[in-house]
């Protein structure tokens, strides 16, 4: 694991932009897993400047975002799709058919679920996942349980994260209950993860993925210490827990 402590929002995502931009230059058509929230705005508008000022160039790039709301049309402004393009399709040169990002409103969610796996395998699998993390430990919508699902599947929301997620929306009655999400597996899968912290408010989960040397499914994220691959770039206030630094 890399970890990288950055003075504040601002460094850590250009930080991630920079190693994204690496990656891309090293490898045009990389494969790219996509996180919303608020926690990657920040690296997503970096990657748009590289893309006006530096010619980054995202035409062969390939994405697949980690998960959706169930139940919400993609033109919905709380929708995940209305946010990834808002926040970077819209402004760099990618291509709309290298766009994939769950739909809210699939039906036959167990075989839309199990498409969604096959289309990542078929583009080569993720070269490079990009991960927020909740302050109950979860990544994508892989909420703490006493059992993870493997592949991308349809789950319901905690309290806790209704309530965290309810600052984007009026009120939290009205924040969907079920989301579509990549699975602890399909996540794993990724060549490279990175995820990224900031803020007080992850100061805590930060401290207990980090000072325990533990593995448990009641933190998901604690799985990414099994994997080969994992940078951590945060900020100094989510730093702010860390023992023996
Ligand atoms: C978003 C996602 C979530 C967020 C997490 C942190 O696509 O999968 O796991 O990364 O809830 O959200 P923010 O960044 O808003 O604190």
């Amino acid at each position: 694991m890399q970890l990288f402590i950055e003075k504040d929002y601002s460094a850590m995502s250009k930080k991630a932009a920079q190693i994204f931009a690496e990656k891309i230059r090293q490898k045009s058509d990389l494969v790219l897993g996509l996180a919303t929230g608020s926690t990657p705005i920040g690296t997503y508008k970096e990657l748009i400047r590289m893309n006006r000022e530096e010619n980054l160039d995202f035409s062969k790039v390939v994405t697949f975002n980690l998960d959706e709301y169930y139940g919400l049309t993609p033109d919905n402004p709380q929708s995940y799709n209305y946010f990834m393009f808002e926040n970077l399709f819209n402004h760099v040169n990618i291509q709309k058919e290298n766009v994939h990002i769950p739909d809210g409103r699939a039906s036959d969610i167990e075989n839309y679920c199990k498409e969604y796996d096959n289309q990542i395998e078929k583009y080569g699998g993720i070269d490079l996942q990009l991960l927020g993390i909740g302050v109950n430990g979860h990544i994508g919508f892989n909420e703490p349980a006493e059992e993870l699902i493997v592949g991308t599947h349809l789950t319901d929301l905690t309290e806790d994260t209704i309530k965290a997620n309810s600052r984007f929306f009026d009120s939290a009655d009205q924040v969907p209950t079920k989301a579509i999400t990549m699975g602890i597996g399909s996540i794993m899968k990724a060549k490279k993860i990175m995820l990224l912290a900031s803020g007080k408010g992850k100061a805590e989960i930060m401290a207990k993925l980090l000072n325990n040397n533990l593995v448990t499914t009641t933190n998901p994220a604690s799985l990414l210490m099994l994997h080969q691959d994992v940078t951590i770039i945060m900020d100094e206030e989510a730093a702010s827990q860390l023992k023996n630094l």
